[in-house]
């Protein structure tokens, strides 16, 4: 028997369309003056217009922020606290990738609560209740919409994150028409991203349990059998939705069983060089898959059968390096970028990216395998 603790938002809407509901859900939710959140490229993409005919309709008072910057600094958030203040805001809605949904479940928490942001980063340090929160994702990844957790960036070359329950939003909404539009190269890097939660959360330590397990399957089928035709037809909208629910069980499995070393070497690389966080992940993930295979062999060749077809026979050791080199093949179908070198990675930097990698305590103390600064110096090497 395995003891675990398993939270998630309450209400998942699955449905292309479904954001012409978004009226209706607000009215139920009680929210009369809420605050849409948002960045400038989903106001580009005519995004916006689809969420605020739904809120016209229902004769919702909203206003909207639209400035959220990519990998949201402080700034941001703070600017996105203060835009709800001044329309006296009762509730938030999050609508975009991970960047406009983590500002929004931060701004969602301070208009409630009095805390300072600060005094918030780590793990259930935020103490006080939040503001009601839609989180509606626009890229299928982050799973930002099913996790407690919001990453800020702090620093010229920092990220911190603010864990806390309080983060689940009251309704998921996922509507894949929202994905259509979505770029080649971010589908790509936010697909893959998903992909590595899954196998992460099922890699992961201590909190893994049969839930995470379950989600982490579930979601690495629906990824990986629809990330190709969505890179190669990006208007199906039955592989869009199929991504976007992939992305929320994946979300789903991390927010419980959390990331760890992939992640943890890909951060460096998103705040130094500002590489989309996907694509970080996709850059390190067969290498760290390959450092990880002596100690997480036997899952990974559980994992190999449900992303791809004709698995080799053989010890799980062989398979699990057979899974990695597919993955990193995948990535490569998708158009991704190779190696660290080519997506603009200085070679005379990886001493102090494996420095910075291990200030990452939070994600690589759930790595199957032990990672010491000259092993991470090791990985970045391979990946370069
Ligand atoms: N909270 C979590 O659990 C969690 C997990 C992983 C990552 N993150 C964070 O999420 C952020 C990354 O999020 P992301 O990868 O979703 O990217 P993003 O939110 O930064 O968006 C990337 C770009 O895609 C554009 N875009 C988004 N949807 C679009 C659409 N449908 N059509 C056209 N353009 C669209 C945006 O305008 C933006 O320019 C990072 O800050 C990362 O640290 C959070
Ligand atoms: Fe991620």
């Amino acid at each position: 028997m395995t003891s675990f603790e398993f939270n998630t938002t309450r209400s998942i809407i699955n449905e292309p369309g479904s954001i012409k509901r978004l009226g209706e859900i607000c009215t139920r939710l009680g929210f009369e003056r809420p605050l849409v959140v948002t960045d400038p490229g989903i106001v580009k993409a005519g995004l916006l217009e689809k969420l605020t005919a739904s809120l016209d309709a229902s004769g919702t008072s909203y206003a909207l922020y639209t400035d959220i910057v990519a990998d949201p600094p402080v700034e941001t958030i703070m600017a996105t606290l203060e835009a709800a203040k001044a329309h006296n805001a009762d509730g938030i809605i999050g609508f975009g990738g991970g960047s406009s949904m983590d500002a929004a479940k931060i701004a969602a928490l301070l208009l409630r609560s009095d805390e300072k942001l600060e005094d918030i980063y780590g793990v259930g340090m935020a103490k006080g209740e939040r503001a009601p929160l839609i989180l509606i994702p626009t890229t299928a990844g982050t799973g930002s919409e099913v996790t407690a957790v919001a990453i800020v960036t702090t620093g010229p070359n920092t990220k911190a994150g603010v864990v806390a329950n309080q983060l689940y939003p009251d309704v998921a909404l996922l509507d894949a028409e929202l994905t259509l539009g979505l770029p080649p190269i971010v589908t790509a890097a936010t697909g893959v991203d998903a992909m590595v939660h899954a196998i992460e959360a099922y890699t992961s330590i201590h909190l893994k349990n049969p839930y995470s397990d379950m989600l982490a399957q579930k979601a690495l089928e629906l990824l990986s059998k629809n990330l190709k035709p969505v890179i190669a037809d990006g208007s199906n909208l039955a592989a869009r939705q199929n991504m976007l629910f992939g992305a929320c069980l994946a979300g789903q499995a991390f927010a419980n069983a959390p990331v760890a070393a992939v992640h943890a070497l890909a951060y460096p690389l998103g705040a130094r060089y500002h590489i989309a966080h996907g694509t970080s992940n996709a850059l390190l993930l067969p290498h760290v898959l390959r450092f990880n295979a002596p100690n997480a062999a036997s899952l990974y060749a559980e994992l190999a059968p449900i992303c791809f077809d004709n698995v080799p026979t053989g010890s799980d050791e062989k398979t699990a390096l057979w899974f990695a080199d597919q993955l990193e093949q995948l990535s490569l179908d998708v158009g991704l970028p190779p190696r660290m070198r080519d997506a603009g990675v200085l070679a005379n930097d990886l001493d102090l990216l494996a420095e910075e990698a291990m200030g990452q305590t939070r994600l690589l103390k759930n790595n199957p395998r032990e990672v010491t600064q000259s092993d991470a110096r090791d990985i970045y090497e391979a990946a370069y």
